[in-house]
């Protein structure tokens, strides 16, 4: 038996004479895109990855992922950084490794079917402003989702990477439905469509080892295009599964460096690399090149976003996952969005509701957008639903789903969801059956004539037709028309150690004496404020520059956001407070105001000041969690008065209007 692919040791003194390897094991590192998306919901700035950019791009990586996924939304959204421009910027950089990005098919980077033609532009635009490599999925894994986008992938003469989402319904591969006949066939298709590789996109890290080998073994007997595996680290048993590919003879895996390993992100490159050393599937990667890598993350990058880790567990495996199988990024989301709604004593209903939700949408695989969609539903059900009505406030999105407009579901979606998500809904009660997109207009002209004025290139004119709201915004900073905000701005490393330090004292409880002795200078009108959470306890920080070193102003413990009710149960939140319990209510103007029932953004009011609505009319449009919310009237009248206006962050009880 010849088998090319088993792993062979050498003896060899590994420093003088490490051989070739007859089939050395290609590596991708996905540090700049997907790992900083695992550990810091993709706060990762583009000055933070030039200083490793030039050194990683001698290491001999089959290429790097840097764009895509989450990048563009963050970016633009809380980053104040243009999307392109971190490609163009990276590639000055980085001239030698082939750049890949995650492409949502015809979701591009965002969370929903975008119309044909704005995807055939967003394309060749990544393409021309430097992606080399599609890694191209759809979430329900419904290829007509790939049709429009692979022509011109191809046409760009580019590299169309073709993904199968790997999902499951049962502990392990197999089942009814995910089985390895569905993953084989779905390796086939993707080889027909003209896929250079095939990779199998693992979010959740579900692929358990033996699974692994088995499954790598069948596809590299079915298609004859090389397989790269992508698999999370969260439930732990990533470094194994990859170690099994490699013997079933995988030919691409997806690693990070260390300092941006584990968790919820990947396993890391520098074990494996020894691992393989001597072997038929050596690396050939210099260690010490990646130690030194791994050093400026960990001293001059890592300490800026300390803040942003989720550090409540000491545990770094998270074994729920192989029960809810929730992705990294979601779960981080989906923490942090509980934790804004003071709810981050829901998150384990929000573990038992996760897998009702989602076999009722159709056992789809949890990953962007479905995982959104899957998860803010999960969470509004957990929030607001109660014995007598499930499914009460239904996201657009999830409208969208039983309409058939994010492709084929892998069962069909509950008809009872189906029933109530349709009524009334703008598109039609009955669900289509063709590709997604045959139904959508074009939507370039359309946004190009909005942005008009604003928008000087085509690459601005996506990003606002891809992101209308939050795009616009970025455009009206891009070009000064308004303010950069200060939380937009980056923190220096001066920054991190000056909230360290403050940490530090915090919980030595020095801080207190300080206060008290009540020798705090006058605060400055530009004072930057920090969010900082001990444990439990959540501090406002202000930092005020004198003299280039960062002097803290004041610190204190934020007014708790809510307070324990004296002597009484706590009330669960609902979509319409009493106004005595709404702080910001308005009282000179009588009527009863609709608050916002979680934080988001306003996208747009469906009514003007004068308008008579009943009771469930459409009000406003929240967007949260990247889900769009329609808030419904919660009683008969006359708007009388509207607090926000499109564009606006609202935090969870904040008026929106007045209903009088
Ligand atoms: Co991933």
């Amino acid at each position: 038996m010849s088998d090319h692919n088993k792993l062979k040791m050498t003896k060899m003194n590994y420093d003088k004479d490490r051989p070739k390897a007859e089939n050395p094991l290609k590596i991708m590192d996905i540090s700049l895109r997907d790992g900083h998306q695992s550990l810091f919901a993709t706060r990762g700035r583009t000055e933070d990855m030039i200083p490793v950019a030039e050194q990683i791009d001698e290491i001999g990586f089959w290429a790097v992922e840097t764009w895509g996924g989450a990048t563009f939304d963050t970016t633009h959204r809380y980053l104040n950084e243009d999307p392109w421009e971190r490609l163009r910027t990276l590639k000055r950089y980085i001239k030698k490794t082939p750049f890949s990005m995650l492409l949502r098919a015809q979701n591009l980077v965002g969370y929903r079917n975008y119309a044909d033609d704005l995807a055939e532009a967003f394309v060749e635009r990544a393409s021309i402003n430097g992606v080399d490599i599609f890694r191209t999925f759809d979430a329900l894994n419904d290829y007509r989702n790939f049709e429009t986008v692979v022509p011109i992938i191809k046409k760009c003469g580019k590299h169309f990477q073709g993904c199968i989402c790997y999902t499951m319904t049962e502990p392990r591969m197999g089942g009814k439905v995910y089985n390895i006949e569905y993953y084989v066939a779905k390796a086939k298709d993707l080889e027909k469509m003209g896929a250079d590789t095939i990779c199998i996109k693992d979010m959740a890290g579900l692929i358990a080892p033996y699974d692994a080998y088995e499954l790598i073994k069948a596809l590299k007997k079915a298609v004859s295009i090389p397989i790269h595996l992508h698999s999370h680290f969260t439930s732990g048993m990533a470094p194994m599964s990859h170690l099994k590919a490699i013997e079933a003879g995988v030919d691409i895996i997806d690693t990070c460096m260390s300092p941006y390993a584990y968790r919820t992100s990947h396993p890391a490159l520098e074990p494996l690399v020894m691992t393989l050393l001597g072997t038929n599937r050596d690396t050939g990667f210099d260690i010490k090149a990646l130690a030194e890598i791994n050093e400026i993350f960990e001293k001059d990058i890592m300490p800026k976003y300390r803040h942003l880790l989720d550090d409540t567990k000491m545990s770094i495996i998270d074994i729920n996952v192989l029960l809810h199988q929730t992705p990294g990024g979601m779960l981080s989301n989906l923490i942090n969005q509980l934790r804004e709604m003071d709810a981050l004593d829901k998150i384990g209903e929000v573990y038992k509701e996760l897998p009702r939700v989602r076999k009722d949408l159709g056992q789809i695989p949890l990953v962007t957008p479905t995982s959104q969609i899957v998860g803010i539903q999960t969470v509004n059900n957990v929030l607001f639903d109660d014995d007598k009505e499930r499914y009460k406030m239904i996201t657009g999105q999830v409208k969208d789903l039983c309409y058939g407009l994010y492709g084929k579901t892998a069962v069909p979606i509950n008809p009872e969801v189906i029933k109530k998500a349709l009524k009334g809904y703008e598109r039609g009660e009955e669900p289509i059956t063709c590709r997604p997109a045959e139904v959508l207009d074009p939507e370039l002209k359309k946004a190009q004539e909005e942005i008009k004025g604003l928008a000087v290139d085509i690459d601005d004119e996506i990003l606002y037709a891809i992101f209308p709201v939050t795009g616009k915004k970025f455009l009206r900073y891009k070009y000064g028309k308004e303010q950069i905000p200060q939380d937009m701005l980056p923190k220096t490393l001066e920054d991190a150690k000056a909230e360290l330090e403050l940490l530090k004292k915090a919980k030595a409880g020095l801080l207190v004496e300080k206060k008290e002795a009540e020798e705090s200078p006058e605060e400055c009108e530009n004072l930057r404020e920090f969010k900082v959470f001990v444990d439990d306890d959540y501090f406002k920080v202000g930092v005020e520059e004198i003299g280039g070193a960062p002097v803290v102003s004041y610190v204190q413990p934020a007014a708790p956001a809510s307070a324990p009710a004296p002597a009484a149960a706590p009330k669960p939140a609902t979509a319409a407070e009493k106004p005595a319990a709404v702080p910001t209510a308005a009282p000179a103007s009588e009527g009863s105001p609709l608050t916002a029932p979680l934080p988001g953004l306003i996208v747009s009011y469906k009514v003007k000041e004068g308008d008579s609505v009943k009771k469930g009319d459409t009000i406003v449009i929240l967007e949260a969690m990247k889900m769009e919310n329609t808030l419904p009237a919660h009683t008969d009248g006359v708007v009388k008065e509207i607090k926000c206006k499109s564009g606006d962050n609202v935090a969870k009880g904040d008026v929106l209007c007045v209903i009088g």
